[in-house]
């Protein structure tokens, strides 16, 4: 990363945060990841009651903002081999609940980390994964978990997730090029996280989300989907379930 030209902000820190970021994670999503209920109901959280462990990437060259990461902290400092197949979904409650009830954050835990297009396969990826670690560290955090959504299991929607996994590269690392990122800057792959968010939409929505049709009832591969989703048109109901990884850094080194 060009620290010329590039440069971390904070909502703590620029009162223009909110304004810079605004349509990074639209564009970085398909549509449909961007109707998880629980990120719905919950994503202000992240500002209000984690505001410390935001950050984006500010290209100073234009004034756009490249990458966006989001974390938040939870009590669960527990065996990461039992980590809830919740993921992602129960990660996020579980951090809100826990501030609720006012007890002590122990474990950091990432959210979303996204690139803009405009700023892909320029290796910054790498810089946010160590600038998210970095906040943990300088808090104290011995761990950073992450529902790590595999990007590249989308080219493979078909794959069983526990499979998925286990590819490797010549050099082995993980044949998934997100994990890998997460790989080379230290973290263990624990397990798969097979319920990590469900979205749910009536046909008219998925529709709407897919640009595609469904006809009849059934699995459909959709763009941008880890896994099929299924749609029953009796019931008007399309349930995608998406599965991640539980990927585990030692912040304590
Ligand atoms: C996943 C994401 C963060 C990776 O960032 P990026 O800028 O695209 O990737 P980087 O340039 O930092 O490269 C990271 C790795 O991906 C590989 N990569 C980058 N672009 C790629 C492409 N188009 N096809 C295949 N691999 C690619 C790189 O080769 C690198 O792996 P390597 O170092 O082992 O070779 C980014 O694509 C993104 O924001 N995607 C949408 C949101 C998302 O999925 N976020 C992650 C889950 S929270």
């Amino acid at each position: 990363m060009r620290d010329s030209q590039f440069h971390f902000i904070t909502p703590l820190e620029n009162p223009n945060y909110h304004d810079l970021i605004t349509g990074l994670a639209n564009a970085s999503w398909p549509e449909f990841m961007l109707h998880d209920p629980i990120a719905d109901e919950l994503w202000d959280n992240l500002y209000n009651l984690f505001p410390e462990f935001q950050f984006a990437l500010l290209d100073y060259q234009n004034g756009r903002v490249a990458a966006l990461a989001n974390s938040l902290a939870i009590h669960w400092d527990g065996d990461e081999n039992d980590l809830p197949e919740g993921g992602w979904d129960w990660v996020f409650r579980q951090a809100v609940e826990d501030h609720a009830n006012g007890l002590p954050a122990r474990t950091q835990c990432a959210i979303q980390i996204a690139i803009h297009p405009d700023y892909r396969s320029q290796g910054l990826s790498s810089s946010m994964v160590k600038h998210m670690r970095k906040i943990g560290q300088e808090k104290g955090f011995k761990r950073l978990i992450a529902p790590v959504r595999p990007n590249q299991k989308s080219h493979f929607p078909l794959i069983d997730i526990d499979h998925y996994i286990t590819w490797k590269t010549a050099g082995d690392l993980p044949y998934d090029a997100w994990l890998r990122v997460h790989a080379r800057v230290g973290a263990r792959i624990v397990k798969a996280c097979h319920q990590a968010m469900d979205i749910r939409g009536t046909r008219l929505e998925w529709e709407k989300w897919t640009g595609m049709k469904f006809p009849g009832s059934g699995e459909y591969v959709i763009d941008g989907g880890l896994v099929p989703m299924k749609m029953d048109v009796n019931l008007d109901l399309g349930i995608y379930i998406e599965p991640n990884v539980w990927t585990v850094h030692d912040l304590a080194s």
